[in-house]
C-alpha cells in the first residue's frame, strides 16, 4: 500500500527560497524587512521565564489579540493569531475547500495557494491576471474560497479596495485578501471587515515588523468566518516567545513606521536607478520590485550575481521568466547590487 494519499505521493510540495548559509552574502531574495526589529522585542524574549515555557501558551494570544487591535482600531474578537501568515492561508483553505469545493485565485501570484489546495485534494481554478487582478472573472468562478493578493507577489501593484469590495458583495464564497506587504502600500482592506461577513484579511509579522525568523502572522475577519476558523486552528498556533515578540514588535510603531519609510524612500531610489540601467520598473507597493531585464537575460543576470555573493528571486515561469524579484535592502546592499548589475550589463 503507499504510505500517503495519492495526492500527496503526486504532489511536487512547496519549495521556499534559498537561505543561503553565509552571512556575507546580499540577501535580496525573501523579501525580509533589511532592518532589525523593535529593541523591545530582544527584551520581551530576554523577560520570558522557566514558567512561560513550563506551561502551555495562550491558545488565543491574548495579549497580542489586544495590542493589535488597538493599533488596527479593530475589536481583539476580529483578530485570528497564526503561525506566520502561511498558516492562516492553510486553515482557511482546509475550512472552506475539498473535492467539490473549489480554490481560486489570478496567477501569478504566491506560489504556495496551489499546494494547499493539492494537500487537500480540491480543484484550483486558475485565471490569467489582467491589469485589474482579473477580479470580474473571479466574480464569476464564485468558487468556495477566492484568493486575492493586495499588493500582489511577485507583481506589487495594489488593487483599489473599492473593486474587492464589489468582489466580497458577488461572491457567494468566502473572499481573503492576503495582505502580507500591505504595511508597504498606500491602503489596505480594513473597512472591509466591518462590511462583509465573507471577507478575511492576511496580515504577516514578517515583512514589516522583522519577525519573520519568529513566523506570526493573524488574520482579522468578523463574528460569522472566525467561529469556522477556530474550529480549525491549531490548539496552541503561537508559542510564548512569539507572542511576547510580536507584542512587542506591535506595540512600537515608531520603530515600525521609521523602518517602512527607508524601505519606501530604497524602493523610489532603486526603482529610478534600475530604470536608468535599461529596467523596467513598474511602481511597487510592497517591499521588493519586479524588474524587468530589457538587454539580458533575466536568468544570465540572475546567475551573475549569485557568482558575486548577490541573491533575487527568478522564478522560471512563462509570464517571469524575463524577470527578477529584488527585495528592498538597505542602501549599502542596493548600492552593492548596482554596482554589480552595471558591470553584467555594462
Ligand atoms: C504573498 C504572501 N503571503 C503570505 C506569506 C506568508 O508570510 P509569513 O508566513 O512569513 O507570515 C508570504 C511570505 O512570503 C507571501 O509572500
Amino acid at each position: 500500500m503507499a504510505y500517503f494519499r495519492d495526492t500527496i505521493e503526486q504532489m511536487a510540495g512547496y519549495t521556499p527560497g534559498f537561505q543561503p548559509k553565509e552571512a556575507d552574502v546580499v540577501k535580496l531574495n525573501t523579501n525580509e524587512n533589511p532592518y532589525p526589529a523593535s529593541p523591545d522585542v530582544l527584551q520581551a524574549i530576554q523577560n520570558l521565564t522557566a514558567e512561560n515555557l513550563r506551561r502551555y501558551p495562550d491558545p488565543m494570544a491574548g495579549t497580542f489579540r489586544k495590542a493589535a487591535a488597538k493599533v488596527l482600531a479593530v475589536q481583539p474578537e476580529n483578530i485570528i493569531c497564526t503561525n506566520g501568515g502561511d498558516d492562516l492561508l492553510n486553515i482557511c483553505v482546509r475550512a472552506c475547500c475539498e473535492r467539490g469545493r473549489p480554490l481560486a485565485y489570478a496567477q501569478p501570484t504566491y506560489s504556495l495557494y496551489p499546494v494547499l489546495a493539492q494537500l487537500h485534494g480540491c480543484e484550483v481554478i486558475e485565471i490569467q491576471r489582467d491589469a485589474n487582478g482579473s477580479l470580474e472573472q473571479l466574480a464569476e468562478v464564485n468558487a468556495a474560497l477566492t484568493i486575492v493578493c493586495n499588493p500582489n507577489a511577485p507583481t506589487c501593484q495594489l488593487l483599489p479596495i473599492d473593486a474587492l469590495a464589489t468582489l466580497a458583495s458577488a461572491l457567494s464564497g468566502v473572499l481573503l485578501i492576503d495582505e502580507a506587504y500591505v504595511d508597504f502600500a498606500e491602503d489596505n482592506g480594513i473597512r472591509l471587515v466591518n462590511e462583509f461577513d465573507n471577507v478575511v484579511l492576511l496580515r504577516s509579522m514578517s515583512k514589516g515588523y522583522s519577525l519573520a525568523g519568529m513566523r506570526f502572522g493573524f488574520g482579522i475577519t468578523g463574528k460569522r468566518l472566525m467561529e469556522g476558523l477556530m474550529k480549525v486552528k491549531d490548539s496552541y498556533p503561537v508559542d510564548a516567545a512569539a507572542i511576547a515578540a510580536a507584542t512587542a514588535a506591535i506595540q512600537d510603531q515608531a520603530c515600525f513606521k521609521a523602518n517602512v519609510e527607508k524601505i519606501k524612500t530604497e524602493r523610489a531610489r532603486l526603482t529610478d536607478q534600475l530604470s536608468a540601467l535599461a529596467f523596467e520598473v513598474p511602481n511597487s507597493q510592497t517591499n521588493f520590485i519586479l524588474a524587468h531585464c530589457v538587454k539580458k537575460e533575466a536568468k544570465e543576470v540572475y546567475e551573475s550575481l549569485v557568482q558575486r555573493n548577490i541573491f533575487v528571486r527568478y522564478f522560471a515561469l512563462p509570464e517571469l521568466e524575463d524577470k527578477l524579484r529584488i527585495t528592498i535592502g538597505t542602501p549599502q546592499q542596493n548600492n552593492q547590487l548596482l554596482d554589480a548589475l552595471k558591470e553584467i550589463i555594462g
